[in-house]
């Protein structure tokens, strides 16, 4: 089938200059200008088409196509996704769902389509947990999964708060936390693009998610003694740059087909020539079950205490945030892949489909993504393919929101 006008492609042009790094990677964090650009362009697109956008105190902005005023029991159809990025991230990693989204309404207009439920489009704010460090804040928020007092206490690497953020912008943090508007959604749909090559392995342009892998993050502190770079021998330093070395090796080793990642580090001083008084690492784990993750990550702590104890430094280790186990709702999995005709896959990456399925009926359906790369600015999906999950979206929407 060919594309309405503008076609999903298009729509990710639109946005292709927003927060662009020069590493071709784009940065875009909660709350911040290139989050408010964004937040604007989805206000455009939505008008464009006439729907109507309602943001909540957690900075969730939906776009609604009929008439919805999120009362418990009204039993919206939710798609959607979100327009944030990791450091450096691609241009596919939320905005695919998004522009989808969209692509998918003009699709069902131009044949006529009207739906018997109201159709809510989402921009989840804060999916990726780039600027504060807790993934998926929007989405935890509004389910309750995290509670506002943490959440707006949580603080950015300039020290400011999700509080101080949002009151930059104009927003009153007091609103934050449970949503009232989740009791007026029957179900979730979010369009991904795959952050793996299993529908390549499939030879399918769209797939059905399963599960996601329980996950989380860790923040792991190692002290010791700051001094010369020059006049300290070896054998008398207290180098906890040494021990989180040690621990960033003992986590590749027990990992096994888990998934363990030091992908973030402050260093203090962070000077050339000083042996650094302390290292904070955050370590990001994943693995098929839970019990598979807390021996992993216990693991690592462990090894992490030993080589402290070797090096004469010290650490501390806390969960920053986890994520048990998600089952995608399998009546509406299997429905939705019997529909497409379409594989069905679990996934390592979490997603604000994966804290909602708490609250109901959720599923995903995931693009086609050549090299499977994710997270970095090589990331990518055909256009033929982001055109199918256009189709794939808008023949779910036409199943779950039809006569
Ligand atoms: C978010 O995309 C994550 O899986 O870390
Ligand atoms: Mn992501
Ligand atoms: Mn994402
Ligand atoms: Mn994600």
């Amino acid at each position: 089938m060919g594309s309405v006008t503008p076609g999903v492609t298009a729509l990710l042009d639109d946005i292709a200059d927003v927060g662009r790094a020069r590493s071709g990677g784009y940065r875009r964090f909660a709350w911040t200008t290139e989050d408010l650009t964004l937040r604007d362009w989805f206000d455009g697109q939505a008008a464009a088409r006439g729907l109507e956008v309602v943001e909540d105190g957690n900075g969730n902005r939906l776009a609604v196509w009929g008439t919805w005023a999120g009362n418990p029991g009204e039993d919206a159809l939710l798609i959607g996704s979100h327009l944030d990025s990791v450091p450096d991230g691609g241009a596919y990693d939320g905005p695919l769902g998004v522009a989808s989204s969209f692509a998918a309404v003009d699709r069902l207009r131009a044949g006529g389509f009207e739906p018997t439920r109201p159709i809510v489009i989402g921009n989840f704010t804060d999916e990726e947990g780039a600027r504060f460090g807790v993934a998926c804040l929007g989405s935890r928020l509004a389910s309750g999964a995290t509670t506002p007092e943490r959440a707006l206490a949580l603080r950015d690497d300039d020290g400011t708060t999700l509080a101080e953020a949002m009151r930059a912008q104009g927003r009153d943090p007091r609103a934050a936390g449970p949503a009232a508007w989740l009791a007026g959604v029957g179900q979730f749909v979010e369009l991904h693009v795959e952050q793996g090559r299993g529908l390549v392995h499939d030879d399918a342009a769209v797939g059905v998610a399963t599960a996601i892998w329980p996950h989380g993050r860790w923040r792991l502190d190692f002290c010791g003694e700051a001094n010369h770079a020059g006049a300290t021998p070896m054998g008398d330093r207290k180098d906890p740059m040494l021990t989180y070395a040690a621990t960033a090796l003992a986590a590749r080793r027990l990992a096994g087909d888990a998934r363990a990642t030091f992908g973030r580090l402050a260093v203090a001083p962070n000077g050339t020539n000083a042996i650094p008084s302390r290292v904070t690492a955050w370590l990001d784990a994943r693995a098929a079950d839970e019990g598979d993750l807390e021996r992993l990550v216990d693991g690592i702590v462990a090894e992490a205490r030993s080589a402290a104890a070797a090096d004469g430094t010290t650490v501390d280790a806390s969960a920053e945030s986890v994520t048990g186990a998600v089952t995608f709702d399998v009546p509406l999995r299997d429905r939705l892949a019997a529909l497409l005709d379409a594989p069905v896959l679990p996934t390592g990456a979490g997603h604000d489909a994966g804290i909602l399925a708490a609250s109901l009926p959720t599923a995903m359906l995931f693009v086609r993504n050549p090299t499977g790369v994710s997270h970095a600015p090589s990331e990518h999906a055909d256009d033929a393919d982001c055109d199918a999950g256009v189709d794939a979206l808008a023949a779910v929407v036409r199943e779950l929101a039809g006569g």
